[in-house]
């Protein structure tokens, strides 16, 4: 409802018997009754806040009955739209339901079911917000809202994700382990028309490979032993909406030709079935294998990766977008907290530096893990720090005594770029580390750092 607790009723009528018997008839049933007698007034009502009910004469001096409604809309489109006329009007009438009355009463008004409109509209009403709530609830949690990282490159993920959610076309999403297709996919889904059928997944590399064929196209009973009863298999299951192949490089020869027929034609056969079913599935799948490669050593079909790759989204590792780690740190830090019943100081910038200079091999998933670890694993209260950091992350991450190769015939100025520039990888990129190093000032760091123009 647009407001909490009593609904809001905007009474516009210039009738002294109507408005003498519904305002305290209204009010006393608990809700919030506000009358006006013109269209005016009622117009700036409107403008002001939200109101959950408007009841108006249709037409009388001063009174555009239809005006309010599409105006009463436009501020709350579930807004409950009760409109009145002294005589009955069908021709009227039809019209105001058709433009969205909830009812049309003519006077003398009977109470009794003035109320019960009215309440049978809140309902409906409360309904309508809670289904908005949900979705709203739902496309952050699947939606692009769930992905945290403002990198370039993840920046242009979002961007392909916005721009081929709306089609239909097949997806091939390509990235190392723990990036974030998963994530990506089901933004994909929740961003198109489709997001109301159902996202089905399958991983092609965790389930045995006899068994995927039946996965992906279901079976009948006794089509192979231990097929006791009929299952639809998860193309059935899409239908409509989106399948969503992890791992599709792992499909074999065979079932790669299967697949293949079933994104030209969009038909299948369960297995020991000679029926052919239609299915209207969008297809996304994922790779953490290079295909072209696999194409190239012939274990991967040709055909179906051309098919596969008409859109591809390249999701890069985590080590190729170091300033996303700090967003994700934090991220991670709070849901481990909020998971966990834990309440933290935080984490120490010297901390997430370590964490920034780490080469994450199992990428955000293994981030993610790690701080979970180190959540558990610490005292109520505490600030983390570099030495809450597992061991193997520090250990690889330690600012080694590194060297510089400085080439004769070296100015000064270029002897200056390359210790500046050698220093600030050491240090990860923490400039105030790095002018401390220096033994500089930070505003000079910065000075040098643009004439350089390192970054
Ligand atoms: N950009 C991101 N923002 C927030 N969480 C992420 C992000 N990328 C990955 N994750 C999380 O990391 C884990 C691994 O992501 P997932 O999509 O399963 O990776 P992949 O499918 O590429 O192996 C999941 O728990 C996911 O929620
Ligand atoms: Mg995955």
């Amino acid at each position: 409802m647009a407001s909490e607790g009593a609904a809001a009723v905007l009474l516009v009528d210039q009738d002294v018997s109507i408005v003498r018997e519904v305002v305290p008839f209204l009010a006393e049933k608990g809700y919030a009754v506000e009358q006006v007698d013109d269209g005016e007034k009622a117009y700036n009502l409107l403008d002001d806040r939200p109101f959950d009910v408007l009841i108006t004469e249709l037409n009388a001096h001063r009174i555009n009955g239809m005006r309010l409604m599409a105006v009463a809309k436009d501020r709350n489109p579930e807004v409950c739209v009760i409109l009145i006329t002294r005589e009955p009007d069908i021709e009227h009438a039809t019209e105001a339901m058709r433009q969205g009355a909830l009812d049309f009463q003519t006077k003398p008004l009977n109470l009794g079911k003035l109320e019960a409109v009215i309440q049978l509209g809140l309902g409906r009403q409360r309904l309508v917000l809670e289904q908005h709530e949900l979705r709203r609830r739902l496309d952050e949690k699947y939606g692009l809202g769930s992905l945290v990282g403002k990198s370039r490159g993840m920046i242009k993920v979002y961007e392909a994700v916005r721009q081929i959610a709306p089609t239909r076309a097949t997806v091939l999403i390509q990235g190392e382990t723990g990036t974030g297709k998963d994530l990506v996919a089901q933004a994909i889904h929740t961003n198109s028309p489709r997001r109301d059928a159902p996202f089905v997944k399958l991983n092609c590399a965790s389930i045995p490979e006899a068994l995927v064929e039946s996965e992906l196209f279901g079976h009948v009973a006794g089509a192979f032993t231990g097929a006791v009863q009929t299952r639809k298999g998860r193309f059935e299951l899409a239908d409509k909406g989106t399948l969503f192949l992890d791992e599709v490089g792992e499909l074999s020869p065979a079932l790669q030709a299967k697949l293949l027929r079933v994104l030209e034609s969009q038909q299948f056969e369960r297995l020991g079935d000679s029926r052919t079913i239609n299915v209207d599935v969008r297809l996304i799948a994922a790779t953490n294998r290079p295909l072209e490669k696999m194409v190239a050593e012939g274990n991967f079909r040709d055909d179906l990766y051309y098919r596969l790759h008409v859109v591809t989204i390249d999701v890069p590792s985590l080590r190729q977008r170091r300033e996303d780690i700090p967003p994700l740190v934090d991220f991670f830090f709070r849901e481990a907290c909020r998971a966990n019943g834990k309440e933290l100081e935080g984490i120490t910038r010297n901390a997430t530096d370590v964490l920034m200079r780490y080469d994450w091999p199992g990428n955000v998933r293994e981030l993610k893990n790690i701080i979970e670890g180190i959540v558990i694993m610490s005292r109520p209260g505490r600030l983390l720090d570099v030495q809450d950091i597992p061991e193997h992350i520090r250990r690889t991450t330690a600012p080694e005594v590194r060297e510089m190769r400085i080439p004769t015939g070296a100015t000064m100025a270029d002897v200056e770029r390359i210790v500046i520039e050698e220093t600030m990888k050491v240090c990860g990129f923490n400039k105030e580390r790095c002018a401390t190093t220096l033994g500089i000032g930070l505003r000079t760091l910065y000075r040098k750092l643009k004439e350089y123009d390192i970054r």
